[in-house]
């Protein structure tokens, strides 16, 4: 198993304490395996497994269509008895495993992709969801866990930032981002229903901007696009003025939220999760991206081709998490700089990934 995937799952194992035995024995349907969570997901439970954490081993069924390819990671652990890889579209399936967990973390998240694949995407969100929703009402499940977003806050007003999950959004529903941004809202109108309808229990984790090995370096989502110019040894090109602000939330962090939301009884309940601090602008960030390679590199600015790019992009996005602190014990500590490096020692051994 790849060295930078295990210290994750390792670090997530640690977080989770006596919760990592809900496992044991355990079903886990994961659709959006190949993706970058999904990764991070599949290498924990595995990781479990391996450690001898577990009573009795879990198996993980991973579903992707493997629209943006198989990643190296899936395919050398497809031998694995306690993973099963499920080619398939969950737009057009009906019919999965029967699970204790099911994971619904298939939709590209990446805007450039999005955007380029709306009607799939919003598909993903819309009709997946809805399927794998009917799945679980027939064939009741422990509980199930879908993957919203921050977008569906839109462009906050700036009273609203940091944002709390009582906050309804100023998003547009025509604009560039709404295929993406709106379907995750009527998603999230989904699982509310099905919860209070046909009693699925089923939660909302709404993430802000995670990072960290896993994470495509040909995504094209900022952190990937610095780290590929610094090891190209090339200046980081910036295609805005800088100055929009974001927090990060490393991906170990993350997942730990993620299941420990997955893990409640808090059905039809969203939930931020990312990190308060630092809310650094992305000239910034740049800045310490060339810090963590050590490079003398600087950063230049750019403006991007494509028209639409900045379009109802926001200025500032940043997160309150009381509620996750609060109700599930969640407490991310990984530092951005401890963050970057592990990323950097990522993306050094993986610098080739094939175009998404
Ligand atoms: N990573 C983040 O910071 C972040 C932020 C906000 C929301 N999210 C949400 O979390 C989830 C996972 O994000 P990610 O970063 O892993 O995304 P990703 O783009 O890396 O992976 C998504 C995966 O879903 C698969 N997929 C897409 N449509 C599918 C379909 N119809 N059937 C089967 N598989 C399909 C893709 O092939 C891909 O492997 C998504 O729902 C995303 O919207 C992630």
């Amino acid at each position: 198993m790849d060295k930078h995937f295990k210290r994750d799952a390792l670090t997530i194992i640690e977080n989770l304490e006596a919760k990592n035995q809900s496992f044991a024995g355990k079903k886990i349907l994961l659709t959006g395996a190949a993706g970058f969570l999904g990764s991070q997901f599949i290498h924990y439970f595995l990781t479990l497994n391996d450690t001898g954490n577990l009573n009795e081993p879990c198996t993980v069924y991973c579903l992707d269509n493997f629209m943006r390819g198989i990643p190296d990671w899936l395919s050398e652990l497809e031998q694995r008895e306690d993973l099963e890889v499920i080619k398939s579209d969950i737009v057009k399936e009906k019919s999965f495993p029967v699970c204790n967990y099911i994971i619904h973390a298939a939709s590209i998240a990446s805007p450039i992709y999005y955007r380029l694949f709306p009607i799939e995407t919003m598909d993903a969100n819309v009709i997946g969801l809805r399927n794998l929703l009917e799945f679980a009402r027939e064939n009741p499940c422990d509980s199930f866990l879908f993957f919203s977003t921050s977008e569906i806050y839109g462009d906050p007003q700036p009273e609203y930032i940091p944002t709390p999950e009582t906050y309804r959004g100023n998003v547009s529903c025509t604009g560039p981002r709404a295929c993406y941004d709106e379907s995750k809202r009527y998603g999230e109108t989904l699982c509310i229903n099905f919860w209070q309808q046909h009693k699925i229990p089923v939660k909302i984790a709404r993430p802000f901007n995670n990072y960290g090995p896993g994470l495509k370096i040909t995504d094209k989502r900022v952190l990937p696009d610095f780290f590929t110019d610094v090891l190209n040894d090339r200046d980081i090109h910036l295609l805005s003025d800088g100055k929009a602000t974001r927090t990060f939330c490393y991906i170990s962090d993350a997942i730990t939220g993620y299941l420990l939301i997955m893990l409640s009884d808090l059905n039809g309940e969203p939930f931020n999760i990312g990190t308060e601090t630092p809310e650094i602008s992305m000239v910034d960030l740049a800045k310490k991206v060339i810090e963590v390679s050590g490079k003398g590199l600087n950063v230049t600015f750019q403006k991007s081709e494509d028209k639409e790019y900045l379009t109802d992009n926001p200025q500032r996005r940043c997160p309150i998490i009381e509620k996750a602190r609060n109700f599930l014990g969640y407490n991310p500590n990984i530092s951005l700089e401890e963050g970057l490096k592990r990323t950097y020692e990522y993306y050094l051994d993986h610098s080739q990934a094939i175009e998404a």
